[in-house]
């Protein structure tokens, strides 16, 4: 049975779509209900057996940092005043697992956030999480990717489908082989067509399980028109060497990365706490009507 140790959270991103909330702090810093987006992923991974997080930031993005890191400050004004549950939680965070940090540089897109992580990475198979994208499941959905490249050993991509108009703002995957059970043999990879170019609806959502060999087709794909290196295009030039797998994952998932998506999460979310379901459902049947 394969354990993925290491995943890779690109956090370089401006989170320009939402501005001012994002002038000052990181866009995956967002909270749902009372957990910054990021926590979300970072659980995931953890919950799958991953025991490494490699964090590719930027500028600006220092609170990531810290609120994974221990805050010896906060934890004795916890202490002190007994608040022995809150302490616990604050606990958990910084426990979770082992972060490492490496630099984007530049922005130069996915693909790029993804070829600075090489030598953190080495050679071992490895996931990739877009935080942005949240996912509700049971197993957790990187879980149930990992038991999937446990059959196919190869590269692992979650797909689901979308609606027809929304095709354009994913990568979009075309089918060779369907292996049952969700899991397919994927022909070809397209970043974000036209609608009207697009080989199907299933989209790439953000979670790759990836071999290190994505390393050096990364490094020989060439930026597109916008300047950026799209991880899509590196596993286009990887699938002319090996095969390449997309799987549907049984789950909820949210698109945090805009704004409709993320209130949808936040009410999701929190109608399933035990604490806040019965008054939050009462408020929203209340004024419903508004
Ligand atoms: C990225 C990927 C795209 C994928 C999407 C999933 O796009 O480039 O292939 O479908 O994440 O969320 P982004 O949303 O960063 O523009």
């Amino acid at each position: 049975m394969t354990t993925i140790r290491k995943a890779v959270f690109p956090a370089a991103g401006l989170g320009t779509r939402f501005l001012p909330a994002t002038k000052a702090q990181p866009k995956e810093m967002l909270v749902l209900v009372d957990k910054p987006i990021i926590q979300y992923g970072v659980e995931e991974a953890v919950a799958s057996g991953v025991d490494n997080i490699i964090l590719v930031t930027g500028r600006g993005k220092n609170a990531i940092e810290d609120h994974f890191d221990v805050s010896i400050e906060l934890e004795t004004f916890l202490e002190a005043r007994g608040k022995t549950e809150l302490l616990a939680e604050i606990r958990k965070v910084s426990n979770l697992i082992n972060f490492a940090y490496v630099r984007q540089g530049e922005p130069l897109g996915l693909g790029h956030a993804v070829l600075v992580t090489k030598e953190l990475v080495g050679q071992e198979p490895f996931a990739v999480i877009l935080g942005d994208d949240v996912i509700d499941a049971d197993p957790p959905a990187l879980r149930q990717m990992v038991d999937v490249f446990d059959r196919v050993q190869g590269p692992v991509l979650a797909v689901e489908r979308v609606p027809e108009e929304s095709v354009s703002s994913y990568g979009i995957v075309q089918i060779a082989e369907t292996l049952g059970d969700g899991v397919y043999r994927v022909k070809d990879l397209v970043e974000k067509p036209r609608r009207e170019d697009a080989p199907s609806n299933l989209a790439i959502i953000g979670r790759y399980i990836l071999t290190p060999d994505i390393f050096p087709a990364l490094k020989a794909t060439v930026a597109d028109r916008t300047g950026e290196i799209q991880l899509t295009n590196g596993l286009r030039r990887l699938l002319q060497d090996r095969p390449i797998y997309a799987c549907e994952v049984k789950g909820v998932r949210h698109d945090t990365g805009n704004k409709l998506g993320f209130l949808k999460a936040v009410v999701y979310f929190a109608l399933r706490r035990p604490d806040l379901a019965e008054p939050f459902r009462k408020y929203l049947r209340e004024n419903a009507g508004i």
